[in-house]
This record gives C-alpha cells, structure tokens and sequence, in this order.
C-alpha cells in the first residue's frame, strides 16, 4: 500500500465488506488504540468507554503491568500445550487464584479460551459426573453463542434463532426479576424468591425429573437477561433444592466475576458454594482466557483425554493473569471498586429521585459495584405489568437504546441489555472520580436530551 492509500484507506469500510453481517455492532468505528477508561479510534477520536469491551478490560485498557507481563512471556514460551505437558505458567497462576476461591473446596481447574467454551466445559462435566443429561437454566440468562451455550441462553432468541437443532435436555425456569413477574421493583424481593422457588420446584416436578437433571445453571447476577442481582435467599434455595435432588449447582461468573461486584466473585456476598464455578472475561484483561473450578473429587470424574483443547489456557494469557492479580493487590482495585460504586449509585439514584423530565424515565437502579443496570420507563413504575403488555405490544420504544445513541454523539461508549428497557454500566474497576464524574455528566445531557425528545411526542 503506497502512503496515499494508507491514507484514504477505510477500514470500517473493508471491515463491512469482509466481516461476517452475524456480528453486530453498537458502532462503525475502528478502534486502534486503548488506554485505561479511554479508546481511540483510527480517526483519532477519543471515546470515555463505560463498556470495558464488555466487562473484559476491568483493569482499564492496556494496564501496564499487565501488557508487560504479557510481552515478557511471548519472549519465554508462548505456546505449552497443556495434552503434552504442565504449562508452568499455568501452575503458577492456580497457585495464585486458590487463595480466591469463594469455597476452599473449589480447588481443581480446567481452563480454556473464551467463556462459552468454559460454560461447555462446566456442562460436560457436569454430565460425566452424574451421568444425567438434563441442565436447569434461568429464564434471561446468557451463557454464550456456540451450538451448546445458544441453548442454555434465554436472553433474547436472536442467539439460537434460525440454528437450530440446538442441544437439547435445557429446561428454563424463572428468575426472581420483576420484570419477568409483570410486577414493579417495589415488589418484595422475598416474594419474588418464593415464587422463583415454587417455579423451579414445578420444573422439577412437570419437565426435568431429578433423576434426570445434571445441574442447575445460572449466572449469580442476571447478565444479558438485565444486569438483575439474585438475592441471597434465591442462591440459598438453589443450593438447598440442589442438595436435595443430587443436582450440581453451576455459577457462571464470567460477566460478575473478578471483582466486578465489589468482591472477588458475587456468590462470595451470599456465601453460598457452587459445585462449579465458571471465570473468563476479566481474568487476564482482554487476553483470551476462561476456565471452571471444582473439587477435585468432582473434577476427576473425567476421563484423561476427554477435556483439553489447543489452545486451553495458553501461556501468555496466563502470564497477564498472573499480573492482574498482582495489581488487584498492589492498586487496591476493590477499594476504588467501593468508592466509585458509591459514586455511581449516589449519582443515578439522586437522578431518579430528581423529579425531573430525566429522572422522572428512571425505573430502577440496581446491581452490586460497578456491574449497574438501569431500567427506564414512560409511565410510572407502579404500573408494571401495564408498562411490560405496552412493551410487548410495541407501544412503547424503548429508552435505553436512545439514550446509547446520544451518549456516542457525545463520544462515550455505554450499552443497553436485555429485552426489557435497561442500561448497563461496566466501567473500568480503576475508573477514577473524575473520569465517572465526566461519564455520569454526558449520561445526564444524553437522557435529558432524550427525555425531551419523548415530551415533544
Ligand atoms: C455470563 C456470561 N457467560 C458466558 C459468556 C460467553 O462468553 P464469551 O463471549 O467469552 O464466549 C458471557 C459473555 O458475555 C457472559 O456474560
């Protein structure tokens, strides 16, 4: 390419004509650079990313320590296949993740590439180790797109639609999030949790028999399905039901995981022990790394040979996993989580209260650190079971995916979710006061824009 062609080369452009049209995209641009809260594209403009390319780079974009870590091991061994042999970076990095497991007993890890393959991973295991077929899923959840995980999603149908035949013996029952009950965030959460209970119990009884049921699957806080927390006593009923029926519970922790809920992994506030545990996303800050944990008695189940994979847990993405567990340590990375969650929480809930055009949309604000979902609203959140009919009979736009437009015109980077009305805020974990302050000033203009927009109607 001569320097002119360089020049006038457009690669959003390219990018249409050569990527697949499968992957959607919130924008077209062309991301070159990435530093800390901040993402520069090929243009040069300079984007306050409240997204964290999904709740990957928590660390921010780029983390020094990390990238450094990373480059020094392509130097050593980048490839230690782990069929042939121990991958020492690897060992090393187990030995630094026992220490924060939520459960002494999780002890024994497998690790793959990207969160999907380790949701796979988690329900062959489960299968292998108590030879039953069936998994339990939640209404809303997310677990991922390959053929497998597809299935297990029931976030929207866009994952599985028109690919079927997908796995089959995946049942779904409801999770304690009001807007899957046409009830309001007023709802008493312990009402909630009784039905959800009653539900699953019902799934047990009229769809998946115990003795056929492998595992329960969910994701501790509702991801893709509405950034929804599940209270204590769900988690709790979960384990107990499990217990009852020799089923495994399974936490995929891929999204809340890795001190994106104030804590290491969310199950931590309730201190219930999954059987497995599901990581990926923020464990190596953008390099390609998953995994589950289990007891090793669970875990040995399998047969030699039959878990593995190319590229399972590769060295490099080891060695940034190593480093970003040092500077959880060194940075004091869940106390920034605490403060600026506080911030945040202040911010949106002060918004809300507002009485004003703006906050007058607000629904619901929820979450736990800075995994923050958002819920909007054009009539008042008593009426919900009015706003979900109006909402499904397409009466009512949504607010959320407005609201993302005008924050990319005034270039930050957040996302909606679900098939319900909601944002979700995943800034960087090491975001600073200043950085969430600017981003919570555009989230303000955005919605009053919007909400002007909508009184005009
Ligand atoms: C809870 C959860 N599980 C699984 C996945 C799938 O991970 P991946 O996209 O790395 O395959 C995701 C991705 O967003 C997720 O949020």
């Amino acid at each position: 390419m001569t320097t002119q062609e360089k020049e006038s080369f457009d690669a959003a452009a390219f990018g249409e004509a050569h990527i697949t049209k499968g992957i959607g995209r919130l924008t077209k641009h062309v991301f070159e650079e990435g530093k800390g809260s901040y993402i520069t594209t090929d243009k040069g403009v300079k984007l306050l990313d409240l997204t964290s390319g999904i709740g990957v780079v928590n660390l921010g974009h780029c983390h020094p320590k990390v990238s450094e870590a990373a480059a020094k091991q392509c130097m050593k061994i980048t490839h230690a296949q782990v069929n042939i042999g121990f991958n020492k970076t690897q060992v090393e990095l187990i030995q630094d993740m026992l220490p924060i497991m939520p459960h002494k007993s999780l002890d024994t890890f497998f690790f793959w590439n990207s969160g999907a393959e380790a949701v796979e991973a988690a329900v062959k295991l489960a299968r292998a180790a108590t030879k039953k077929p069936n998994i339990i899923v939640m209404q809303g959840s997310y677990h991922g797109r390959t053929n497998a995980t597809a299935s297990l999603t029931r976030s929207k149908t866009i994952y599985g639609e028109g690919h079927g035949p997908l796995m089959s013996g995946v049942f779904a029952t409801a999770f304690p999030y009001y807007s899957q009950w046409c009830a309001t965030p007023e709802n008493s959460t312990e009402e909630l949790v009784t039905e959800a209970l009653h539900q699953l119990k019902l799934t047990l009884q009229q769809q998946t028999a115990p003795s056929d049921t492998a595992a329960i699957l969910l994701e501790p806080v509702l991801g893709e399905g509405g950034y929804v927390p599940a209270p204590p006593e769900f988690l709790h009923g979960l384990r107990r039901i499990c217990d009852e029926n020799n089923i495994l519970l399974i936490c995929d922790e891929v999204q809340s995981g890795y001190g994106r809920t104030g804590t290491m992994f969310f199950v931590e506030e309730s201190g219930v022990r999954p059987d497995v545990l599901i990581f990926a996303k923020g464990v190596a800050n953008g390099f390609p790394l998953s995994g589950i944990v289990a007891s090793k008695e669970l875990m040995d189940k399998q047969k030699p040979g039959s878990m593995g994979g190319t590229y399972a847990g590769n060295a490099v993405a080891c060695a940034a996993a190593r480093a970003v567990l040092q500077v959880f340590k060194e940075e004091k990375v869940l106390d920034n989580v605490a403060a600026r969650s506080k911030q945040l929480f202040g911010f949106l809930n002060e918004l809300k209260a507002s009485g004003t055009k703006a906050g007058n949309l607000i629904e619901d604000v929820r979450g736990r650190g800075l995994m923050v979902g958002l819920q909007f609203a054009r009539t008042p959140s008593k009426a919900g079971s009015q706003n979900a009919a109006a909402m499904f009979a397409k009466q009512q736009p949504q607010i959320a995916p407005k609201v993302v437009q005008e924050c990319l015109k005034r270039n930050m980077l957040l996302l909606s979710t679900s098939v319900f009305d909601v944002l979700r805020f995943i800034p960087a974990l090491k975001i600073s006061e200043e950085e969430l302050s600017t981003a919570c000033s555009i989230f303000k203009e955005s919605l009053e824009a919007v909400a002007e927009e909508i009184s005009k109607e």
